[in-house]
């Protein structure tokens, strides 16, 4: 498995307020867009009792579990779990794990490592985007998009 490198998880277009479920290197993930307009990505199974994020909803910045109500949000904190009191500590274990999101030429992609933001590989620079004469190509079976010459 090649970790530390950015994915193309979805088209950004795709991203909305509805949770949407996605499969990089053989592991699950949930991509939402939050209040502002950013997307977010956390893995999809729930830290309470591994139910699917992606089956919730997204609530203000937050993606709700469908069974108990957890939210989490982007960077993977659970910031309410509805059975405990408002006055009650929210256990650091319940964090999920979540990965730096960066839109880019139309497509949303995942960094799926854990290295430090100075230290990540930049996302390939592709000159030819939205330039006159380029098109971009989508393979709906693998998610891998690419440009190429119209005509
Ligand atoms: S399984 Fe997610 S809140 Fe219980």
């Amino acid at each position: 498995m090649f970790i530390n490198f950015w994915y193309p998880a979805e088209e950004s277009k795709n991203i909305s307020n509805k949770p949407l479920k996605v499969k990089m290197l053989g592991l699950k993930f949930v991509i939402w867009r939050d209040e502002e307009g950013e997307a977010q990505c956390v893995a999809n199974t729930c830290t309470h009792r591994g139910g699917s994020l992606a089956d919730g909803k997204v609530v203000g910045n937050c993606i709700q579990c469908p069974y108990h109500g957890w939210l989490f949000n982007g960077d993977g904190q659970c910031e309410r779990i509805p059975s405990l009191g408002k006055l009650s500590q929210i256990p650091e274990r319940s964090r999920i794990d979540a990965y730096p999101v960066e839109e880019r030429y139309g497509l949303i992609f995942v960094f799926l490592g854990d290295l430090p933001e100075a230290e990540r590989p930049t996302i390939m620079p592709v000159d030819e985007y939205d330039q006159p004469g380029w098109g971009k190509g989508h393979h709906a079976l693998s998610l891998e998009s690419q440009l190429c010459p119209i005509g």
